[in-house]
């Protein structure tokens, strides 16, 4: 069966989506697929942390019903340790910026909705994606869906695909460059049935290790804990997990966690991961096809939304316009962001979390940093400014 369309886009996270609803805003046609079924896609727990700029965006492209109703607008953080809490007034040092908290998987859900109502194409459980002609101007997708071959001719590829996705490796050998960084430690992750303890984010550094309080509704709390990079989430019962939490996020002033059902429990690796250029032929690569951050600084689904910005404008310049410029800028002027985010990702992980084989010496290092971040008027500034995210350009 032969079909076509103007953007052929692998992959139904929020980068594949979202490309999809806002080229669809500007009367270019897409369709997505996707190996896995809708309610796996919307049931998978992932981030929860929204940009001011990720919120706009959503809000000005007609995604900002249920997010301004549910979504919880935070204007600070706290950073603990030695038994004390340090706020970061992110409002106050940014002019008034916010993050907002909203699951990743609302905003999926909000995403799949309104592609559907427009009668987008999402096509999910499909087989065996295949890309060819990458190199050319009519490259073609290639799957399979209930048994049967298809062959979907395109305009462009969007590998939209995530981090294990098949469009990134279909580029030849040579044509990338990755960097890899494996950070050891992982984070446990837990979602849980009670109302959060706390009205902000903590993150905590213990000499036990790292800890981190999130949330996604007043209902609904998400915890992390730092654990061994290849743990296996089986070596941590219930009453392990609750007891080391309240160990690691104890205050002086008798701060309690609340616990509840653990509705939820899994492991993250934490790593940095880019490839260069994040374009080959008429194959664009965006969002964790193409990186990975590390969890600490909250960016993965930002960056994510930032490249499909970018994408969506280079794409509509080349239908409405014929202009090819944007388009061959795509790579470089994501790559400016997600090497910025890179490096926040990493200053968050290394300040806050606990080297096991440390000396003494990296310890003393991280108190002297979070010190400083929590008493010097620029260094807070600094971490607020790129925690609320820094302005799209
Ligand atoms: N064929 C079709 N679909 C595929 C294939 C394939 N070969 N391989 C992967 N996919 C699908 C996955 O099932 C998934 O639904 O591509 C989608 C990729 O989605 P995400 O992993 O959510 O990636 P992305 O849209 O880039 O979103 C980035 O997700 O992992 C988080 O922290 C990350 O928040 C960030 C966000
Ligand atoms: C989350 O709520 O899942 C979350 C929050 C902050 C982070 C990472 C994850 O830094």
């Amino acid at each position: 069966m032969n079909e076509k369309t103007q953007v052929g886009i692998i992959g139904a996270g929020p980068a594949g989506l979202l490309l999809s609803h806002l080229l669809h805003l500007q009367g270019i046609d897409s369709v997505i697929l996707e190996a896995r079924s809708r309610k796996y896609v919307e049931d998978r727990v992932r981030a929860g942390v929204l940009e001011q700029g990720t919120v706009d965006l959503l809000c000005d492209t007609g995604l900002g019903d249920r997010l301004r109703r549910e979504g919880l607008v935070h204007q600070g953080i706290e950073l603990r340790f030695d038994g004390r809490s340090h706020r970061i007034a992110l409002s106050d040092l940014t002019g008034g910026r916010s993050i907002w908290i909203y699951g990743q998987r609302e905003v999926v859900k909000d995403l799949i909705d309104a592609r559907l109502e427009a009668n987008g194409s999402i096509l999910f459980e499909v087989d065996d994606v295949k890309l060819s002609g990458i190199d050319s101007s009519s490259p073609v997708l290639n799957y399979q869906k209930d048994g049967r071959d298809y062959e979907l001719n395109c305009d462009f590829i969007a590998g939209c695909d995530g981090f294990h996705g098949v469009s990134r490796k279909s580029i030849p050998a040579g044509v990338l460059r990755t960097y890899h960084h494996v950070y050891p430690f992982g984070w446990l992750g837990i979602l849980v049935a009670v109302p959060p303890s706390t009205e902000e984010l903590i993150y905590a550094y213990h000499e036990r290790g790292f800890a981190l309080h999130s949330l996604r509704s007043p209902e609904i709390s998400r915890l992390y804990l730092q654990v061994e990079p290849g743990e296996d989430s089986n070596n941590w019962p219930d009453d392990r997990i609750w007891q080391e939490l309240s160990i690691r996020m104890a205050t002086d002033d008798g701060w309690t966690l609340k616990t509840g059902p653990i509705l939820e429990k899994g492991i993250t690796p934490m790593q940095s991961f880019v490839v260069e250029p994040m374009q080959y032929g008429s194959l664009f690569l965006a969002g964790d096809a193409a990186h990975i951050v590390p969890a600490t600084g909250a960016k993965g689904l930002n960056l994510a939304v930032h490249d499909v910005h970018k994408l969506a404008e280079a794409l509509i310049a080349w239908f409405s316009r014929g202009t090819e410029e944007l388009l061959k800028q795509y790579s470089a002027n994501c790559l400016d962001r997600v090497w910025r985010v890179q490096d926040f990702s990493s200053f968050m992980s290394l300040m806050l979390h606990r080297y096991f084989d440390d000396d003494g010496f990296r310890g003393r290092l991280q108190r002297a940093q979070l010190k400083y971040v929590c008493s010097s008027d620029a260094a807070s500034r600094s971490l607020a400014e790129n925690y609320v995210g820094l302005p799209h350009v």
